[in-house]
């Protein structure tokens, strides 16, 4: 198993290269836009080939970077069937798997902070996008968010084992890994709380607008082709 976690200072996203250790087959799952130099520094230290690009959910925080990847890899782009996108390639149903060399990353649905959320199994290490935050989960207020729907999802990545180590897409206190056993313990949107009560704890949360939103939501629903969602790109920060 080859695995690289990265971050992004400027979103506070988490973006994993997981790699075949024979074939060095790769799959990325969300690269943020401007960070392609790194990533292709990662994928050619690790001598890996980018087979997919994977996306836990439709984001509205910052750009995917698939775009830039596809261009320098001829990578495949994946995400859930239920995003509604019509521009990737490989669009994962329930269940559904992604093979690169001989490792097999499931895929499995998880709606609730946005409609096409989707998470994704490798091994024991579970990729939860914004569904499951360490000590956190992702807000519902916009993009078809639905606490109700969110609280199942949640309750389907518990029944994992305990010690099935979860690495989220984001995290905003210095937090990089956690597993199922240690947010049944800690997280106060999972600890001791019904569907009910979660649904009024996330009703009270009155958070800001994502600084992003205006231009990540359109240009993500194109896969990341900020050109095709009609945006000026010279005033996107962050580029490249
Ligand atoms: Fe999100």
């Amino acid at each position: 198993m080859i695995f690289k976690q990265l971050f992004d200072a400027d979103t506070s996203t988490l973006t994993y290269i997981l790699a075949d250790a024979v074939t060095r087959e790769a799959v990325i799952i969300d690269p943020v836009r401007g960070q392609t130099k790194r990533d292709l520094a990662v994928l050619k230290e690790l001598g890996a080939t980018l087979k997919f690009i994977v996306e836990t959910h439709v984001h509205a925080d910052h750009i995917t970077g698939a775009p830039e990847l596809k261009a320098a890899t001829n990578a495949q782009f994946s995400a859930g069937k239920a995003t509604g996108l019509v521009c990737g390639d490989v669009m994962l149903d329930e269940g559904d798997t992604l093979t690169f060399g001989g490792e097999v990353l499931y895929s499995f649905a998880t709606p609730g902070h946005t409609d096409g959320c989707t998470s994704y199994r490798w091994h024991d290490r579970i990729f939860t996008g914004d569904t499951i935050l360490i000590g956190a989960c992702g807000r519902t207020d916009f993009q078809q968010g639905s606490s109700e729907v969110l609280f199942d999802s949640i309750q389907k990545i518990m029944a994992y084992p305990d010690e099935f180590i979860i690495y989220p897409g984001h995290d905003y206190n210095d937090h990089r890994v956690s597993s199922v056993g240690q947010e049944k313990l800690t997280n106060p949107y999972i600890k001791g709380l019904d569907k009910a009560a979660f649904v009024e704890k996330m009703s009270n949360l009155k958070l800001p607008m994502p600084a992003k939103i205006g231009v990540a939501v359109p240009a993500n629903v194109h896969c990341g082709d900020a050109e095709a969602a009609g945006i000026d790109t010279s005033k996107i920060a962050h580029s490249t």
